[in-house]
């Protein structure tokens, strides 16, 4: 036959059609009638292989299909009686690829197992949803920024400089010029680009050398990092929550199906969507720790636990603002109120999951970076460019970077980040 397939995605609007489909096989169950799980990457759809339906090579055929094997399939869409759902009543079936002892069967996998066959444990439900909800994540985050009258500015990947401190960067030989770094931020590549186009964003591939192995770190993650010309803190909280709740809205309204599969509680995403988000203090927030029982100090960043403690305690996204300077870049602008303090603000995400958007005011003091430069020991002359945006017209500026795979964690609510990206990048882990 020379009818064109379809795609499972189309089937619910196909009903009593007869139509074509190619795809793989999740499962095939033989009894008098034959039934298989067949998935084409657009969907999922239940194939029904009657001896009465289908023609005798076909029905033989269906009961000897393994595991991820290839195959087309010819049938009526029809609607199953309980769930509603499209089903095919198969009518030929033929195959195209052979599979033999698929390696993920339908128990369970141990994490190890699961991260070394990473290319084919994406072909899985749970890892089909998650990454089609981080496509809608990548798409939301550049229609809300393009939609607000932002300009993309790619951000180089090969630099000289850190921009987060030192400890975490991965190096490379670059010519005669010594050493290049795989970037930690694209941020002070965006701060001169706002003095051109007044609202910027960099989208990409961010690298840190990251020797924790935890819940939330990646050594490549993707991030997405606004700036924006004459703000000021309250500006960035007000944006990142506009952008976060955009986002929340587009993964509600386009990956229904996803979160069923994920199981995914929406009440609290929906809390999120609805409520304006808690704001309050670094020492604001440590008060709060200590009496939720964490044996923070003033003055000490947050451990992870602290921000697992903080969040679990609530459904509603937390802005934590003003850090003591000590632990924050060298870019950050001081509080004019208490020059202890630099104007960040971080957002934690509910549900136990923490930081996801870390950004604030940037300093405009051309002396004061000078500074901060040479007190973190870092070497003036890779900064120079930077500075400039400083002596040419500075103005008060502010941004934020939010990591695009805690975003996917916490949206879909999951365990670790390795879920989160095609294929993860952390210590220890470089294949496939
Ligand atoms: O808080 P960070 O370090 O901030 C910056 O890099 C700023 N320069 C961004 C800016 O203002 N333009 O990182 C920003 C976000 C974090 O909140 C987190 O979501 C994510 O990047 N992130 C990581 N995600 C996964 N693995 C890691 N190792 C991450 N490190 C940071
Ligand atoms: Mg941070």
């Amino acid at each position: 036959t020379s009818q064109p397939f379809t795609e499972v995605r189309f089937l619910a609007g196909q009903v009593g059609e007869t139509v074509r489909l190619r795809g793989w096989v999740r499962n095939a169950r033989t009894s008098k009638t034959r039934f298989i799980d067949l998935r084409d990457g657009s969907g999922f759809v239940q194939c029904v292989v009657g001896a009465a339906e289908a023609d005798p090579e076909s029905y033989e055929l269906a009961g000897k299909l393994t595991q991820e094997s290839a195959i087309t399939v010819t049938g009526i869409v029809q609607l199953h009686p309980k769930t509603g759902q499209p089903e095919l009543l198969v009518k030929s079936l033929a195959l195209i690829g052979g599979s033999q002892d698929y390696p993920i069967t339908p128990k369970e996998h141990g994490t190890e197992f699961l991260m070394e066959n990473r290319h084919l444990w994406l072909r899985s439900k749970r890892q089909w949803a998650i990454l089609r909800i981080r496509h809608t994540l990548v798409k939301g985050i550049r229609d809300f920024f393009d939609g607000d009258g932002f300009t993309l500015l790619d951000a180089p990947i090969l630099t000289p400089s850190a921009c987060e401190g030192t400890s975490t960067l991965f190096g490379t030989e670059y010519f005669h010029e010594g050493m290049a770094f795989l970037s930690q931020s694209g941020q002070l590549y965006q701060e001169p680009g706002i003095a051109a186009f007044g609202k910027t964003y960099c989208f990409g591939p961010t690298f840190r050398a990251e020797k924790s192995k935890t819940r939330r770190h990646l050594t490549e993650f993707w991030m997405v990092e606004p700036e924006v010309a004459f703000a000021h803190l309250d500006d960035v909280m007000a944006l990142g929550e506009r952008m976060t709740k955009f986002l929340i809205q587009r993964v509600l309204e386009g990956r229904q199906e996803e979160l069923k599969i994920l199981e995914r509680d929406l009440a609290p995403l929906e809390t999120a969507l609805t409520t304006t988000f808690d704001r309050m203090t670094y020492t604001e927030a440590v008060e709060k720790l200590k009496t939720l029982g964490s044996d923070i100090q003033w003055g000490e960043d947050f451990g992870n636990d602290d921000e697992t403690i903080l969040m679990n305690a609530t459904d509603k996204p937390l802005w934590v603002h003003r850090f003591p300077k000590a632990f924050k870049a060298f870019y950050m602008e001081p509080d004019p109120l208490d020059p202890k303090l630099a104007l960040g603000a971080d957002l934690l995400a509910p549900e136990g999951y923490g930081e996801v958007i870390g950004g604030g005011e940037r300093a405009s003091s051309l002396q004061y970076l000078l500074d901060q430069i040479d007190h973190e020991g870092l070497n003036r002359a890779d900064y120079e460019w930077y500075l400039d945006v400083r002596k040419y017209g500075g103005v008060p500026h502010a941004g934020f970077g939010m990591g695009l795979e805690r975003a996917v964690a916490w949206i879909c609510k999951l365990p670790h980040v390795r879920e989160t990206i095609p294929y993860p990048r952390m210590m220890g882990t470089l294949r496939p």
